[in-house]
């Protein structure tokens, strides 16, 4: 291998978050505006081909670990085929999807056997109508249908995706905790972020998470630390209450931003690198694709100004900041 993507500030990329589509079939409360959004035309999508081309390039750089996510990746056709395509890169390990899981049950073993190795579902409620509520419309009883099949194909591990909300879901946080007694998932709570859309919400929404841990202690369960033992390439820091069959976990980019061990890098559906979720700074990639060299070279352009952290809440409050925050809703990115 010539070389490693390694930044300026020494971090070492061998992960890609590939967003397959902006569109999705719900449209979550802290995520998409009601009145929905104008999509990308199916024109501007990087092909299954390009996204390969992209990933093969890389792999020769280090990338062991792509991501899947969307808008809802299960809403572009043919999913099934991208995956077979990556599994067969040399030197790809792991390959992760994030998903809201409406639709995933069916094609659960289709998706097995082309080669993905792990989900990672959103699910911010267990309760059917306020489930409803927060995704404006889903179905939560196909969110728990996909879980099962997914344990049924074997997927391993299989993460809960929970952001938490002040008045709308942080009554739950006891009852997602029980399902790790119960079951061997892993509940991931999440900082609301303040990304894409006019702040309002998110201030009277946002939560830290110190809340997740300080209700273990007043419950009285026993809390451990798992330095080791959940496979994933994310921020999260888990834990396990004890005895339980599953884990929990936190990620924290609001109050506490784990920027300096940040190991990934951001394409979205229209071809764009995004060295960091929350920057304005984008590459494309479209142009580059077919010579290996000078896509390379784009991704070592997009390192070179990858900032050293987010720095959301300062950038939010318009304090001094060297990059402009993204436009972009999350759905834009994949998260
Ligand atoms: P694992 O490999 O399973 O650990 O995945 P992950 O946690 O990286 O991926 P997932 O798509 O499930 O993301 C969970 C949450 O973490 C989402 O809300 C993401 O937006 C957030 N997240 C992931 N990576 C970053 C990051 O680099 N910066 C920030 N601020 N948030 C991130
Ligand atoms: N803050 C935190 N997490 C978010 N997600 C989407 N929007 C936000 C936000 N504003 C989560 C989704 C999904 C993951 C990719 O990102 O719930 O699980
Ligand atoms: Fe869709 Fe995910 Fe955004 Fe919800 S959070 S609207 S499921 S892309």
């Amino acid at each position: 291998m010539s070389q490693i993507l390694k930044d300026r500030f020494g971090r070492i990329h061998d992960y890609l978050r590939i967003s397959v589509t902006d569109r999705c079939n719900l449209r979550c409360v802290y995520c998409m505006p009601e009145e929905g959004m104008e999509f990308e035309p199916e024109e501007k999508l990087l092909t299954f081909e390009e996204i390969a081309e992209v990933v093969r390039v890389l792999a020769g750089y280090g990338v062991r670990k792509l991501r899947l996510t969307g808008g809802e990746p299960l809403v572009r056709k043919n999913l099934e085929q991208l995956v077979r395509m990556l599994s067969a890169i040399d030197g790809i390990e792991d390959i992760a999807l994030t998903t809201n899981a409406i639709h995933f049950a069916s094609r659960a073993e289709k998706l097995r056997e082309a080669g993905l190795t792990r989900i990672n579902v959103s699910l911010d409620s267990l309760r059917a109508d306020r489930f409803s509520l927060i995704t404006r419309g889903g179905d939560l009883s196909r969110v728990l249908a996909s879980l099962e099949a997914a344990s049924r194909v074997g997927l391993d591990p299989i993460k809960l995706n929970v952001v938490l909300m002040k008045g709308l879901n942080d009554d739950e946080i006891e009852d997602f905790l029980k399902l790790t007694l119960e079951r061997g998932l892993h509940v991931r709570f999440i900082e609301y972020m303040p990304i894409g859309h006019d702040d309002n919400g998110w201030k009277t929404r946002y939560i830290p998470l110190d809340t997740v841990l300080e209700r273990c202690e007043t419950i009285g369960w026993q809390v451990e630390t798992l330095e080791e033992g959940v496979r994933g390439n994310g921020p999260s820091q888990n834990f396990r209450i004890t005895g339980a069959a599953g884990t929990f976990g936190l990620i924290h980019p609001v109050s506490d931003h784990f920027c300096q061990t940040c190991n990934r890098l951001r394409l979205t559906s229209d071809g764009n690198i995004k060295p960091c979720l929350y920057w304005s700074d984008e590459f494309n990639v479209r142009r580059y694709i077919g010579n290996d060299q000078a896509l390379a070279e784009l991704f070592f352009r997009a390192l070179d100004v990858k900032p050293e952290s987010h720095e959301m809440v300062k950038a939010l409050l318009s304090e001094q900041h060297s990059h402009t925050p993204t436009s972009r809703r999350m759905s834009q990115i994949g998260g």
